[in-house]
């Protein structure tokens, strides 16, 4: 029997104000404990996925009935803080992933409340205009020009494609969003970037039809530097050979090891020769706030789009990605399309004119709260005390007989055990073979330890350990700490290998 109000009982998701209260207060209690009690946790489990599954039952099927929220959360809380890796772990050094601000998840917590629709203003009045301002503060807080244009995205990767998209609408000399990248007489469209560049470069050109094959690997130097000779002469090339260069893109920070390009020369060049030029600054963009980070930086302003990534140096709990632009609409000409079911005005700002989603959520909020708890100041610090721990943790790597460095810039530093014996071998075919493997294999050792985390880079061949401060958390006790916890565990793994591959065999 149905009631007046046309359901059939109280709306099964419904919760009224009392629930939500005490269950929001028990599970607001349950993560202040987590917290507060991260330090003090192993950084990861390191378990089996068969483990991690059989903790979830993994295999349970669907449920047909109701549960209480109450143990849902509580138990659901509990399997997290149990079978999860901890990025804001003082010791997490690994990748790109910074400690989440507090006032981030909060955030996050708030938006879901409001759940507005940002891809329109109507849907979305007092979050397009935070959106906005977000956007602005981003600029303004890295010397990017304030009255261009830009977005939140999910993360790096879209950030920079969002870039390469605006690209291939405004460098192609035909309406290559209507013709596509194939039409009749269509130049081939080029793309720049050295070789220390984040893969999203392959997924991007692959996803905007220009193929990876459009991708000119221009070397780098011996700082691993984009070589900005070798760039003019692959666009004179391409010039020559009737293709059309499209965007150069400039590396703000590269993923393995930190390295900021000669983006002011690279600037020039693009100018010169007429072609897009864009930053990806995922990591190192936001650097800028920082005065102890590289003087190219400086540069940023110069760049026709612009990746940034509030949810690695902005310390956004995931996800949050931002691309900006000199002119907002670039944007525009690469992503408006108005079909008749959508009614709405040119006087506010829609979202989804100037990106790829439809609905989108309000990742803006947590960014713009974090922003206005720390001001740039704040920022200021916590960037540059990362820099600062970094660059004490590479001096403590140099004093360390059984570790060599290579290098260090902006909060990445690299290095590798090196057994003691080992040392007058270095460079020879045979020890630099073994220490490969070694140093793959303790990645494996410290990863799995729950002690510290690190990641790895390649660098000329040698593989490399590369240790990652992008996390307000971490102090400098956990940074000393990290080169005996390397060598204890690098003596381990050395023992068991060495045996099975003495060098020289
Ligand atoms: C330089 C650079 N670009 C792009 C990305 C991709 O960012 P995301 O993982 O947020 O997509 C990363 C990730 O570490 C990066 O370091």
């Amino acid at each position: 029997m149905t009631a007046a109000d046309g359901r059939r009982g109280p709306a099964a998701l419904a919760m009224d104000a009392e629930r939500f209260r005490a269950l929001g207060h028990d599970l607001v209690d349950q993560i202040a404990e987590f917290l507060d009690s991260l330090p003090d946790r192993p950084l990861t489990p390191a378990e089996s996925p068969e483990v991690v599954r059989s903790a979830l039952d993994a295999t349970a099927g669907l449920p047909e009935h109701a549960s209480d929220p109450a143990e849902l959360l509580g138990s659901a809380a509990e399997i997290l803080f149990d079978h999860s890796l901890f990025n804001g772990h003082p010791r997490f050094f690994g990748y790109i992933t910074s400690s989440p601000a507090p006032i981030g998840m909060l955030g996050d917590l708030l938006a879901a409340a409001v759940n507005a629709n940002g891809g329109l203003w109507t849907l979305s009045p007092m979050a397009t205009e935070i959106e906005a301002q977000t956007v602005r503060w981003i600029a303004e807080l890295i010397g990017y020009p304030v009255d261009g244009g830009g977005l939140l995205v999910s993360g790096g990767n879209m950030a920079n494609t969002v870039g390469l998209w605006a690209a291939r609408a405004a460098m192609a000399d035909w309406d290559v969003r209507e013709a596509g990248v194939a039409a009749p007489g269509a130049r081939p469209l080029r793309v720049y970037a050295s070789g220390e560049t984040h893969t999203w470069i392959h997924k991007a050109t692959d996803l905007a039809g220009l193929g990876t094959d459009a991708i000119r690997w221009i070397p780098t130097d011996d700082g691993l530097r984009m070589n900005v000779a070798a760039l003019r002469e692959a666009l004179e090339r391409d010039r020559a050979a009737g293709e059309r260069p499209m965007m150069v893109v400039g590396t703000a920070g590269s993923v393995s090891t930190g390295v900021v390009d000669p983006l002011f020369d690279i600037a020039d060049v693009c100018r010169e020769f007429g072609v897009w030029f864009h930053v990806d600054g995922a990591y190192g963009g936001l650097a800028a706030a920082a005065p102890e980070a590289a003087p190219d930086l400086g540069a940023l302003h110069l760049a026709d789009s612009l990746a940034v990534d509030p949810h690695k140096w902005l310390y956004a709990p995931l996800e949050a990605g931002c691309t900006l632009v000199r002119d907002r609409e670039t944007l525009r000409r690469a992503f408006s399309y108005h079909p008749p079911y959508y009614h709405f005005g040119q006087e506010a700002t829609n979202y989804v004119d100037f990106g790829p989603q439809n609905s989108r959520g309000f990742r803006a909020l947590k960014v713009w709260l974090a922003l206005r708890q720390v001001g740039r100041e704040g920022y200021a610090r916590c960037i540059g005390d990362d820099i600062e721990l970094s660059r004490r943790m590479h001096a403590r790597v140099e004093e360390h007989p059984e570790l060599e460095p290579f290098t260090q810039a902006l909060s990445i530093s690299t290095f590798r055990y090196v057994p003691p014996d080992l040392r007058p071998d270095v460079g020879s075919e045979a020890a630099e073979a073994y220490l490969n493997e070694l140093n793959q294999a303790l990645l494996d050792r410290i990863q799995a330890s729950g002690e510290a985390f690190v990641s790895n880079a390649v660098v000329e061949g040698r593989y490399l350990l590369r240790a990652c401060i992008v996390n307000f958390n971490t102090k400098a006790d956990d940074v000393d700490a990290l080169p005996e916890i390397v060598a204890r565990l690098g003596r381990a793994v050395d023992r068991e290998l060495r045996p099975a591959t003495p060098p020289g065999s």
